[in-house]
C-alpha cells in the first residue's frame, strides 16, 4: 500500500511546478518505456517476401529469409525477442491443424533460420491450432464441440516440435484447460526442461482480434469442414469477467508458466493491473492486431498523432506494471525512441 502524506493545501502545494520544463518532467518519470520492453509480433509466411496485410497497414508478412533479416534488425534495435505467427496456404489447413505438429512447417523452418542469423534474439512460438486448421478453431471439434483433452494431445507435439526446432519460448493461446501442465511435464520428459513458457493466462474472446485472422488467413469462424461454432466463447474468457482471471493465472502458475499475458491490452489494463499486484510475476500485455489497426486507421485519417499514440498506448502498459508488451508496433517504437 502506498502511504501518501497529507498534502500542503494550494498554494502551498502547486503540482504544476514539477510539470514546468522537460528536465524536471524526466526527473521525476516514474516509468520509463524502453525497446527492452517489447516483443515485436510478427506473420511468417510460406512463400516469397514481403505480402502486406491488408487490414494492418505497416504489417507484411515475412518469408523465411525475411524473417531471419527482421531478427538481425531486432538485435540492433534493441528489441529482446520476436514472436512469430504462421499464414499457411489453405490445402495444408485439415479438421484437426495435423500441419502444427510438421517439424518442417514454416514455423519450425523460421525458428531456426532467425536463430541461425540473430541466436541473442529470443524466439516465442504460439501454440494454438487456429492457424491449421479449416475451421478456425483452435481446437479439435467433434459436434459441434471444440474438445478439450484431445486438444492438449495436438499442442504437446506442435509444442515439442517447435522446442526442437530452437523455439525459447511456448506461448500456448488456446485456452484449453491443463494445456500447460502437459506440455511442462512434456518438455521435461525430452529433456527439454530449458524452454519458457508464457500463457496466455487470461485471453479474452475479442472482437479486437478481427484482423489477425485476416493476417494468418484463417477463415471465417462458424464454416469449414465440420459443425463449427461461429466464435471462441467455449474455451476464450468472458469480457465482463475479472475474478476468473485470478483463477486463470493461478492456474498456469501452479502447471509451470513462467511468465504470463493478458490479451487484448489496452482494452484490459485493470486486469493486468490486478495480475501484477496479486502475483508476483512477469507479466506482459498482448496489443493486439485490433489495437493496431486503429491507431493506424485514426494515423492515416489524420484524426491523432500516430507517432504519439503508439508510444503513449506502449507506456500505459509500463504503468500498469507490465514487464513488457506484445506489439506488431516493436520496431516503429524502438525507432522513435531512439534505437
Ligand atoms: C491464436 C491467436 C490469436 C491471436 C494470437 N494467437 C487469435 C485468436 O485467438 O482468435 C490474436 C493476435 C492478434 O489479434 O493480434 N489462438
Amino acid at each position: 500500500m502506498t502511504v501518501v502524506p497529507p498534502l500542503g493545501p494550494y498554494p502551498a502545494t502547486r503540482l504544476r511546478r514539477l510539470r514546468q520544463a522537460d528536465w524536471t518532467r524526466r526527473l521525476v518519470r516514474e516509468t520509463v518505456l524502453t525497446p527492452a520492453d517489447l516483443i515485436w509480433s510478427m506473420v511468417v509466411h510460406e512463400g516469397e517476401g514481403r505480402v502486406p496485410v491488408a487490414s494492418m497497414p505497416g504489417v507484411e508478412r515475412l518469408s523465411v529469409a525475411e524473417a531471419a533479416k527482421a531478427a538481425v534488425e531486432a538485435r540492433e534495435l534493441g528489441i529482446p525477442a520476436i514472436a512469430i505467427f504462421p499464414h499457411i496456404d489453405g490445402a495444408r489447413k485439415d479438421a484437426t491443424g495435423s500441419n502444427a505438429a510438421h517439424p518442417e512447417s514454416v514455423i519450425c523452418r523460421a525458428v531456426k533460420a532467425m536463430k541461425a542469423a540473430a541466436p541473442e534474439v529470443g524466439i516465442m512460438c504460439d501454440v494454438a491450432l487456429d492457424p491449421f486448421t479449416d475451421h478456425g478453431h483452435d481446437g479439435v471439434i467433434e459436434n459441434g464441440r471444440i474438445l478439450n483433452d484431445a486438444t492438449i494431445e495436438k499442442l504437446v507435439e506442435q509444442a515439442l516440435v517447435q522446442a526442437r526446432a530452437g523455439c525459447d519460448i511456448l506461448a500456448p493461446s488456446d485456452m484449453m484447460d491443463g494445456r500447460v501442465g502437459a506440455i511442462r511435464t512434456a518438455l521435461e520428459r525430452e529433456g527439454l526442461q530449458d524452454v519458457m513458457i508464457m500463457s496466455y493466462a487470461a485471453k479474452y474472446a475479442s472482437a479486437f482480434y478481427g484482423p489477425y485472422r485476416d493476417a494468418i488467413g484463417s477463415g471465417k469462424l462458424g464454416t469449414g469442414s465440420v459443425d463449427n461454432p461461429g466464435d471462441k466463447k467455449t474455451y476464450q474468457m468472458d469480457p465482463s469477467n475479472t475474478e476468473e482471471a485470478i483463477r486463470e493465472v493461478a492456474l498456469d502458475i501452479a502447471e509451470g508458466a513462467d511468465m504470463v499475458m493478458v490479451k487484448p491490452g489496452l482494452p484490459y489494463l485493470d486486469i493486468a493491473r490486478r495480475l501484477v499486484e496479486t502475483f508476483a510475476m512477469p507479466t506482459f500485455a498482448f496489443q493486439v492486431s485490433g489495437e493496431y489497426a486503429m491507431i493506424v486507421a485514426a494515423g492515416q485519417n489524420g484524426w491523432i498523432d500516430e507517432d504519439r499514440a503508439i508510444l503513449e498506448s506502449l507506456s500505459a502498459f509500463k504503468r500498469a506494471g507490465c514487464a513488457g508488451v506484445i506489439t506488431y508496433f516493436a520496431p516503429r517504437a524502438a525507432r522513435l525512441l531512439g534505437a
